[in-house]
């Protein structure tokens, strides 16, 4: 049974009489409860459902007596329940939210009912995409999240699928017997669907654990309707799964699928760091979880701008083969009060369904950096909402980065196990930095003077030198000559360096990480006299 069912049962069975259940999956929420109804071991409930549109029905026999007002759906319940030895029912009430927002009535009632309800060993279950209890009601009614669907519902969907294929067959081979008259015909579409409906089922069975993990992440209907699309192209491909899965991830707003091609033989130095990569990697496999160790939880990179920490995150992703998924503050931030936390909840459910998978917060201290004492009561609350959820989460590997370390709390620095400082590239790693981006604009790096370029670009970070190739790449061209070395350094002279704009921040990054980090760098060098490269640049600029 899974876990929600489990929870269901166990509420109603110690007579909980009132319960709110949140999701936007109705259809499959009045599935849950019908099949739980259902069960004679269980509890064994009839079942009513109530809308404002059709009034209140059993379940088993939809039909509309037209409009009904919330409050005359729980007349009908009280109805019902001061009968003569009720039966023990369940009822359904759809779109009753505005009711209990609104209405005091309609709270004053529910209270009433109740103890009639708990009595009669019957229960109200309240649908609604949204729930939010009113202070008169918070004793009264139980909140549940209906979660996504678990390894085992998802199986259940996908079985169901399968039945209904194996349905049709036999459907039109009982036609054969049935309608003679017809066998050619049922039979040319039996050929057509016995070996596709085989293949399926064969299909189904043997990559089923595969299937369902590639579903993770999907509502029940989203996950119904992926297998569905398979089915009609044949194939249940775990790769057209995937791709659908992505789809929906897109649509979710707070998160983003990302696909990066950015590896880690595209990062220039920063040794450490990569060499710490391929450790952790080696602990999510199999192999380490059978020797008793758990995946790292996360990691943040700290330092200054454009020194490759972005590009480091998402060569990570690669390197793990784990999905990467980007906490998007933009699309999280709602325009209604209170929901922004709410949000980040569902974003980090949503992960917490892909797993495994990486969440990755680019520039953490811009989004849940404090601004001091006087911060937002709603961002402190969405950060309280990710504290929470990075504590709670697993099988997701948090990653972040920041410039700013001091302006994250630091309770949120606390939940990443390790800090990397990603410092300004010394003299090998910006050889290496030049050669990877010559690499990348098809030159080879062996024509260049390194050495002399290396020099010039002390106190230049990643982000710099690439920029500085464009901008000589650019010259070049526009002279129509092949680019040299001269090109370069003419165009690095042009650039002032963050390290000479922002020397105090660099500094006050670095004091902050001796104590705080450890070094992305191998041997890091003595930093160079910020003073000196300031007056060399000065110089070379005529200024
Ligand atoms: N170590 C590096 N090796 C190769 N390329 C680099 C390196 N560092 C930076 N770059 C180049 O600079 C670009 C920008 O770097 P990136 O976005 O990773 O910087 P960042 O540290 O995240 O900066 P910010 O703090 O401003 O977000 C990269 O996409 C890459 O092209
Ligand atoms: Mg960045």
């Amino acid at each position: 049974m899974t876990t929600v069912k489990t929870e269901l049962l166990t509420h109603i069975k110690a007579k909980y009489s009132i319960i709110a259940l949140q999701t936007s999956e109705e259809a499959r929420a009045i599935r849950i409860i019908g099949e739980i109804a259902a069960d004679p071991q269980t509890v064994k409930r009839q079942v009513y459902i109530g809308s404002i549109t059709k009034g209140l029905y059993p379940a088993d026999d939809e039909k509309s007596a037209g409009y009904c007002a919330p409050i005359d759906l729980l007349n009908s319940v009280e109805e019902q329940q001061n009968q003569t030895k009720p039966a023990p029912t369940i009822y359904i009430l759809l779109d009753q939210h505005e009711a209990i927002t609104n209405d005091i009535t309609y709270r004053r009632k529910l209270r009433d009912l109740q103890t009639l309800l708990k009595a009669k060993n019957s229960t109200i279950i309240l649908i609604s995409p949204t729930v939010e209890v009113h202070p008169d009601l918070s004793k009264t009614i139980t909140v549940f999240d209906l979660p996504l669907p678990d390894k085992v519902e998802l199986e259940e969907i996908l079985c169901t699928r399968v039945k209904y294929l194996q349905k049709q067959v036999k459907t039109l081979r009982d036609e054969i017997t049935s309608k003679p008259e017809q066998t050619a015909q049922i039979q040319k579409k039996l050929d057509t669907l016995v070996p596709i409906t085989e293949a399926l089922i064969k299909q189904a069975t043997e990559q089923k654990d595969a299937i369902v993990s590639a579903l993770q992440g999907t509502t029940g209907g989203e996950a119904d309707q992926t297998i569905a699309k398979c089915i009609v192209l044949k194939d249940l491909n775990i790769s057209t799964i995937l791709q659908e899965k992505k789809q929906i991830v897109k649509k979710s707003g707070a998160l983003t699928y990302q696909e990066t091609d950015e590896t880690i033989a595209g990062i220039g130095g920063l040794k450490n760091l990569i060499n710490w990569g391929k450790s952790a990697r080696n602990r999510f496999t199999e192999t380490a979880r059978k020797y008793g160790l758990t995946p790292p939880k996360g990691v943040i990179f700290v330092g200054a701008p454009g020194t490759g920490k972005t590009l480091s995150a998402k060569a990570l992703s690669n390197l793990f083969n784990i999905p990467l998924l980007t906490l998007t503050m933009a699309e999280m931030t709602s325009k209604y009060y209170g929901q922004t936390g709410n949000n980040m909840i569902a974003a980090i459910k949503l992960a917490q369904a892909m797993s495994p998978c990486i969440v990755f917060v680019d520039e953490i201290d811009k989004m849940f950096g404090t601004s001091g004492g006087n911060e937002h009561e709603e961002s402190a609350r969405t950060r309280g909402a990710l504290l929470t959820a990075m504590e709670e989460s697993t099988g997701i590997f948090w990653l972040a980065t920041c410039n700013q370390p001091t302006a994250l709390a630091p309770e949120l620095l606390a939940r990443f196990p390790t800090v990397f400082h990603v410092d300004l590239p010394s003299v090998t790693e910006r050889r290496e930095i030049f050669s990877i981006h010559l690499k990348k604009i098809n030159r080879d790096p062996g024509k260049f003077e390194l050495d002399r370029l290396t020099s010039v670009s002390e106190g230049y970070v990643g982000r710099e030198i690439r920029n500085a190739l464009q901008e000589a790449l650019g010259q070049s061209f526009d002279e129509n000559v092949e680019i040299t070395t001269d090109h370069i350094v003419k165009a690095i002279r042009t650039i002032t360096p963050t390290s000479v704009q922002r020397k105090d921040d660099i500094s006050r990054i670095r004091k902050w990480c001796e104590l705080n980090a450890r070094p992305a760098n191998e041997q890091p060098e003595k930093p160079e006299s910020p003073t000196t490269l300031e007056a060399d640049l000065n110089k070379e600029l005529e200024i």
